[in-house]
């Protein structure tokens, strides 16, 4: 078998989404990798993916993913459910080598989960009708009953800072999800399908209430992205100097194809990191 090339192991990783979603995996991939450096590409000019069709979906994965490569993306991390349904396995056919990551719902997790065997699953309407979802309930569908809503409007409803929009949303469609289960057999685990939803996640919660669990896929996507790198030995572990420790927090360069001042300000409103200072990506505006 050919052997992979070698990954520059101080390159960035990119990673993107329809829009401000992906920061929700951003915040993980940071966290598990601190010393990396990434670059973000929201889509958001795009946005929403999720009631768009699979070809336009794929069309603009392919393009971004080549435009992080271009940056010299040692991997491209799909942090969009959407686009990882309609668009992973051309990625993959494109660039057999890379490290390339997507995120599904997490219907696995939740099956273990559930004590009820009753779970909620919200995710966009692109998400829930793709072949690959479909393909996911087929391999999980025996552990639980999933119980699944689109919810059309709230990924919008998000880009737009749109607060009361949101909570009326989120309200409709988790009180639609809770009310497919019984008395005696309540939901009690709701997958958060779109990376877009963790980042109102306390408000889901809310609605929910305690006895709910709530899953996103976060945090192991962002380990499976350590676990890739690894394989490759391209983690920028060191410094590679003599004696040579940590380097420091990994720096961020933040691109869109929407407003910079939201991509801003969404930055500092759900991740609570210092200043953005995003800039428009001119290559993909059109
Ligand atoms: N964050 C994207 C996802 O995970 C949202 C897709 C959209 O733009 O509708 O599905």
């Amino acid at each position: 078998m050919q052997q992979a090339p070698a990954l520059p192991a101080d390159a960035p990783i990119g990673v993107f989404d329809s829009g401000l979603g992906g920061l929700s995996v951003l915040r993980s991939l940071r966290q598990t990798l601190p010393e990396e450096d990434f670059i973000y590409l929201a889509d958001s000019g795009f946005a929403p993916y999720g009631e768009r069709g699979d070809d336009f979906v794929r069309e603009r994965s392919l393009r971004i993913a080549a435009e992080l490569f271009d940056r010299g993306a040692k991997a491209v991390v799909v942090a969009c459910n959407t686009a990882t349904t309609a668009a992973i396995q051309a990625l993959r056919a494109r660039w057999p080598q890379a490290v390339l990551v997507g995120v599904e719902p997490a219907l696995k997790p939740a099956a273990l989960a559930t004590r009820t065997g009753q779970v909620g699953v919200l995710a966009t309407r692109g998400t829930l009708q793709s072949d690959k979802f479909r393909q996911l309930l087929d391999l999980h569908g025996a552990g639980a009953r999933f119980h699944c809503v689109a919810c059309d409007g709230l990924v919008a409803a998000i880009e737009a800072f749109d607060r009361d929009r949101v909570s009326a949303l989120i309200r409709q469609f988790t009180q639609t999800c809770l009310a497919s289960g019984t008395a005696a057999a309540p939901v009690d685990t709701l997958v958060l399908g779109c990376t877009h939803y963790p980042l109102v996640e306390a408000q889901i919660g809310g609605c929910a209430g305690p006895s709910v669990r709530l899953l996103d896929t976060g945090l192991p996507v962002a380990r499976q992205t350590r676990r890739l790198l690894e394989a490759r030995q391209a983690l920028r572990r060191t410094d590679g100097s003599e004696g040579s420790g940590k380097v420091g927090l990994g720096k961020v360069v933040w691109q869109t194809t929407g407003e910079p001042e939201r991509l801003n300000r969404a930055v500092a409103q759900w991740l609570q990191w210092a200043e953005a200072g995003s800039e428009t990506c001119q290559a993909l505006m059109a």
